[in-house]
């Protein structure tokens, strides 16, 4: 069972199902509210899941500044509900959690043992979710990833592309890192961890794992690299000035340093995804041939 419906994992997470997975049900909103425990608790009953997946999230950064309560009744309460049914149902939950639980102010990538401290609502909203999921089932493990980008929904490398089809140059933040992250890449992945939880339950060692393509680039690299793809395929580009965050103030603050060391998911599920230009190219090639950045 997948909780978040029309999400950019979610719809991925649908799309890369094993042949094991064959009838993943995917729910979002009617059918599964998560600020709503008699739906929660409905949902994972009539799914009688044999694993949960959670992909929903309030994911509005900015919006959260001002919905600190919205952003906290479903990052942190819902999925904490959510993972104490699929405890009741006796299934294990993977939940995905954000780089945004770190200030941004270490000089290397962040691992699971560095101290969060989120600077904003969103990534307090999470980190209170990471602590409510472990501490309502023991059999969780959650996944922190950043930047996600795919076909499907909202996204950067959606926007860069609707924008650059009526301007020639984009102003975009040079003086932040972090490792842009393929919805696909990170559903295939998680797959990957559902079947060695099947196959033997303890490989489902509980805990925080980092789960991020590899390279780094800050938001303006990213851009470059969607134009430079888009370009070479005859879609959409524009030339990109790089600026610094406080030429480009945001209700949110976001981190300097987004930068997540996935060493410990290579080491305890052999699992390493993808370079971010791989598939970055992938998804803006998959965009082109639907036109995708324009629905
Ligand atoms: N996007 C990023 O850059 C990013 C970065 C780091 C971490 N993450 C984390 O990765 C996960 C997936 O993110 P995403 O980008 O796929 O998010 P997304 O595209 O914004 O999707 C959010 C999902 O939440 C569902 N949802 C919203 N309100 C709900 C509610 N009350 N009850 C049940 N479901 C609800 C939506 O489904 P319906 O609309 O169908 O109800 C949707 O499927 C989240 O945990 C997020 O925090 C994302």
């Amino acid at each position: 069972m997948v909780a978040g419906g029309s999400g950019q994992v979610a719809r991925a997470l649908v799309g890369a199902a094993p042949s094991e997975a064959a009838d993943v049900v995917a729910l979002g909103r009617p059918h599964l509210d998560l600020t709503d425990p008699a739906s929660v608790e409905a949902a994972v009953r009539a799914a009688a899941p044999d694993i949960v997946i959670n992909a929903a999230a309030y994911t509005a950064v900015d919006q959260a500044e001002t919905d600190e309560a919205g952003a906290h009744a479903l990052n942190a309460a819902g999925a904490g509900l959510l993972a104490a049914a699929a405890a009741r149902a006796g299934a294990p939950i993977l939940h995905l959690s954000t780089d945004y639980v770190f200030s941004g102010d270490k000089a290397a990538p962040y691992t699971e043992r560095d101290e969060p401290a989120p600077t904003g609502a969103y990534g307090r909203s999470k980190l209170a979710g990471e602590q409510a999921v472990a501490g309502a089932n023991p059999r969780h493990a959650i996944f922190r990833t950043a930047w996600v980008y795919s076909p499907f929904g909202k996204n950067f490398a959606k926007t860069m592309l609707q924008v650059a089809e009526t301007r020639d140059e984009l102003s975009v933040v040079h003086d932040q890192v972090g490792n842009p992250t393929s919805a696909q890449d990170i559903a295939r992945s998680l797959w990957q961890v559902a079947a060695q939880a099947a196959a033997s339950p303890a490989a489902l060692v509980p805990g925080i794992y980092h789960m991020t393509s590899a390279g780094e680039a800050s938001w303006a690299e990213f851009a470059e690299e969607i134009f430079r793809v888009s370009a070479a395929c005859g879609g959409p580009a524009a030339r990109v000035r790089r600026i610094t965050t406080p030429q480009y103030p945001t209700p949110a603050l976001r981190p300097a340093n987004s930068r997540l060391d996935c060493a410990r998911l290579a080491a305890q599920f052999g699992i390493i995804l993808p370079h971010w230009r791989a598939s970055t190219q992938t998804c803006v090639e998959d965009l082109l041939k639907i036109k995708g950045w324009t629905s």
